[in-house]
């Protein structure tokens, strides 16, 4: 088999790059270890920053999107119980962000594929890239027990953070920075109604606490837990009454209490790659870089690097330069430190952190207050949260 790209994994970053190159008429083939089922079921994130939500429209998706999709121009901060309110659309000149499951995103992307051709091979074993640092380079694997390889221009790692195309870069051209939080996210999805229209991140002398949603009807909540805590040790009663408490008295009187169909804990970590492009070998998305959940910047980054990488690509294939292709790295990598910058300044506001006394806890609750009560300080984070631009 021959193709243009090879493209490793069929998630948000392998899968919007293969919609891409399809509408620019690149060939690409996907080869993903799991099936369809199993990437969509996974629960993840749920805020689209705008350079989403233009994609989804770019490539005629957002159809579902625009009508079951909540834009939010606000999100609210709460210190102990005080909650004050963002208004990130007037801060920032009108932007907003779209709330609409990572899940349903995955959903439109896997049903256009099926009817655009993109072409996606499901359950291939043992995948791995070869020769990247020639001019050649070919993806091997295993599919139903037989041996197969693709050969191609390019290869896109897209498998996420355990994925294998990361470990094909030498070590030692390869340096990752990384910060592990010492405590995860306990979530939960219940069908209740939110308990506000927006979202609340709120920092409690017990611990973070994030009130989301899925729809007016789908609540996502999420506290922050000790790494060791096990998940049957948490009813669902013990979660709504840590999240009232933590919410504090006025948005905790607002939620309203159900089964949970959904419970998880994960850890929390921000780590990046560098370069994210070795030989014929591009990293993207989760593979090449993780954020905190905070912030909601982990599909958002995916999404930003593989239009960067769709539009290097094309440039090859159309145009005849490398130009986009040899800038990849360094172009992705910029927008990616200030997410990570971004994602680990939220995480660090909110959170409580075990290992640290008195007086940096008095630093978050006044720099909250600061944020309530500076113009400049909000602008500076509602940019930050509505995405910052691609350049
Ligand atoms: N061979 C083939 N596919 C693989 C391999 C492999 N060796 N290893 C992993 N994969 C697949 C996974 O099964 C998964 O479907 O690659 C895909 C990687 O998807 P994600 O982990 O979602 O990573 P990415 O597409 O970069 O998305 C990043 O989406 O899932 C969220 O938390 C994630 O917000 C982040 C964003
Ligand atoms: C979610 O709804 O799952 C969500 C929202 C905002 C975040 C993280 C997760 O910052």
């Amino acid at each position: 088999m021959r193709t243009q790209v090879a493209i490793i994994g069929a998630g948000p970053a392998g899968l919007f790059l293969g919609h891409l190159l399809k509408r620019a008429g690149v060939d690409a083939v996907i080869l993903e270890r799991r099936d369809r089922a199993y990437v969509e079921g996974r629960v993840r994130a749920g805020v689209l920053e705008q350079v989403t939500v233009d994609l989804m429209e770019r490539l005629d998706l957002g159809q579902r999107m625009r009508r079951e999709g909540l834009v939010h121009g606000g999100t609210n901060l709460a210190s102990d119980g005080d909650v004050f309110r963002i208004d990130m659309a007037e801060l920032t000149g009108g932007s907003t962000v779209m709330v609409y499951g990572q899940q349903e995103v995955m959903k439109d992307l896997f049903d256009a594929a099926e009817a655009r051709g993109v072409q996606i091979v499901f359950d291939a074993e043992d995948v791995h890239p070869q020769d990247i640092e020639s001019d050649r380079p070919s993806v091997t694997w295993r599919e139903n027990g037989v041996d197969k390889r693709l050969d191609c221009d390019f290869i896109a790692g897209c498998d996420g953070y355990h994925g294998v195309s990361r470990a094909a870069i030498p070590s030692d051209v390869l340096r990752t920075f990384e910060r592990v939080y010492p405590f995860g996210w306990l979530g939960i999805l219940a069908e209740v109604p939110p308990c506000d229209h927006e979202l609340i991140y709120s920092n409690h002398e017990r611990g973070f606490a994030l009130a989301s949603m899925r729809s007016p009807t789908r609540s996502r909540y999420y506290i922050q837990c000790g790494l060791d805590e096990k998940i049957e040790d948490w009813s669902d009663e013990r979660f709504w009454d840590e999240l009232c408490l933590r919410l504090g008295p006025e948005a905790g009187a607002k939620v309203i209490r159900g089964p949970s169909f959904e419970k998880s804990i994960a850890p929390l970590r921000s780590f990046v790659t560098e370069p994210m492009r070795h030989g014929r070998l591009f990293l993207a998305g989760d593979a090449a870089h993780i954020v905190p959940p905070t912030g909601a910047k982990g599909m958002n980054l995916a999404v930003s690097d593989v239009v960067m990488l769709s539009e290097a690509l094309v440039e090859h294939f159309q145009d005849g330069s490398d130009a986009g292709v040899d800038h990849y790295s360094a172009r992705a990598l910029a927008r990616v430190w200030k997410a990570e910058r971004f994602s680990w300044w939220f995480t660090s506001l909110t959170h409580r952190f075990p290992d640290r006394d008195g007086f940096d806890r008095k630093m978050q609750v006044a720099e909250l207050a600061y944020i309530k009560g500076s113009r400049a300080a909000q602008i500076t984070l509602a940019e930050n949260y509505v995405g910052l631009p691609l350049v």
